[in-house]
């Protein structure tokens, strides 16, 4: 048995690959297209485990994706490949068509082409497991409830928007073609392998760096964290046992101001890493020009994936913040490969 993961170079489809392998005795092709954002280094542990093939590709190449098919004869396609940072898509909005939109659409094409040329059995059992995000619902005010499935989308940035597309085309396959598709949309995650341009590493990495930790606006608006492991999990159960065409939402019922995620990882480094000058991290904290468009509040009810499927989150935010913590004081290296060159224009030209 063969799964296919795109995006698996990335921040969640790094973690997924690397927690498959350690859980489950199938083999993964994994197909990214390297951008920035991927990065090989991440897949350290899977590049000697004969259960793991890496290729270079983009998910719009349909030549490569239907040889991949065709080759693999995989029983299920997870697509985490995306463009995913809302700052950047401010800045350059068509990278983010690109992928999130004709990319999708032209997954959807080849995974639809091999799935018609399956047998039977085969074609019952395929899945293709589409990976999202809570941004789709748009901003809530402080006293409205989570977000449930049922919630319209009301995408706000040029991310969100071609995220909200990318779910519509799923949808639209399944409902046209019988595709048997799934759809997950979750909060914002954290921990390992994460892309210091994320408030959470770009907070621990500036920290230690002696940099300021900018906030953007008044530091009042509110996301739900997910530790990333709590994430692929829950992707793992949804791909076993999830109603075909429906989405489910994931989060980890831990709302935060960003002030609040600043301040808290300040206070784990004043104990883990103390200031050679005793004065607590938090004295970095600078608030910036805010986000254009910023949306203001993020809240996730995940009761139908507790309720149907029995998953639920295993870290709260205190434990996972801490893992997230200590992860990068032990992993220099993997930082300092990550934080080269791109990375330091992108720095630039957001914080100046
Ligand atoms: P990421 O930016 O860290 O990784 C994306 C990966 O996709 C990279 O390895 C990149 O090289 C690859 N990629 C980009 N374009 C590609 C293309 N055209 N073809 C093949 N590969 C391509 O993103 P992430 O944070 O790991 O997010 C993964 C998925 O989860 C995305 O779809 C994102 O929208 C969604 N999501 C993210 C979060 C979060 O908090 N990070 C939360 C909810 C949902
Ligand atoms: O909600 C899920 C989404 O979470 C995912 O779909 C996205 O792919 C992922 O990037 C994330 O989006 P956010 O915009 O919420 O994440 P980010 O880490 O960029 O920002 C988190 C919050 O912190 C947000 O309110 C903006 C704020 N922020 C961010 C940065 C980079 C700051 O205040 N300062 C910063 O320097």
């Amino acid at each position: 048995m063969t799964i296919l993961v795109t995006g698996g170079a990335g921040f969640i489809g790094g973690n997924f690959v690397l927690d498959w392998l350690a859980g489950q005795n199938e083999t993964i092709i994994n197909l990214d297209a390297l951008t920035y954002a991927g990065n090989l280094d991440t897949l350290h542990a899977a590049q000697t485990d004969s259960r793991h093939t890496f290729i270079h590709g983009n998910i719009g190449d349909r030549v490569l994706v239907e040889r991949l098919l065709t080759e693999h004869q995989p029983r299920a396609v997870i697509n985490f490949a995306a463009e995913s940072h809302v700052d950047r898509s401010i800045h350059g909005p068509g990278d983010f068509i690109q992928t999130n939109i004709a990319g999708t659409f032209n997954m959807l094409e080849s995974v639809r082409g091999y799935w018609n040329g399956l047998d039977a059995k085969y074609r019952t059992a395929f899945r293709l497991l589409h990976v999202s995000t809570d941004e789709v619902y748009g901003t809530l005010s402080p006293e409205d409830p989570p977000f449930t499935e049922t919630n319209r989308y009301e995408p706000n940035s040029p991310y969100s928007a071609s995220k909200a597309a990318s779910d519509h085309l799923v949808r639209a396959w399944h409902h046209t073609y019988g595709l048997p598709v799934l759809t997950t949309n979750c909060s914002n995650n954290y921990g390992p392998y994460h892309f210091p341009e994320k408030l959470i590493p770009l907070v621990i990495l500036n920290a230690l760096a002696s940099k300021p930790l900018p906030i953007y606006g008044d530091g009042q608006q509110v996301r739900d964290w997910l530790y990333v492991k709590d994430h692929c999990s829950a992707i793992r159960r949804v791909l076993e046992a999830g109603k075909l065409g429906e989405t489910y939402n994931i989060g980890g019922w831990n709302e935060k101001t960003n002030l609040d995620v600043v301040k808290t990882i300040c206070a784990i480094l004043d104990e883990l890493k103390p200031r050679a000058d005793g004065a607590s991290y938090a004295a970095q904290i600078t608030f910036v020009q805010d986000r254009p468009g910023h949306d203001r509040r993020y809240a996730i009810d995940a009761g139908k994936l507790k309720r149907e499927l029995d998953w639920k989150p295993t870290e709260t935010f205190d434990s996972g913040i801490r893992k997230t913590v200590q992860w990068y004081l032990d992993n220099p290296q993997w930082v300092d490969n990550i934080t080269s060159g791109h990375y330091r224009d992108w720095i630039r030209q957001q914080y100046g």
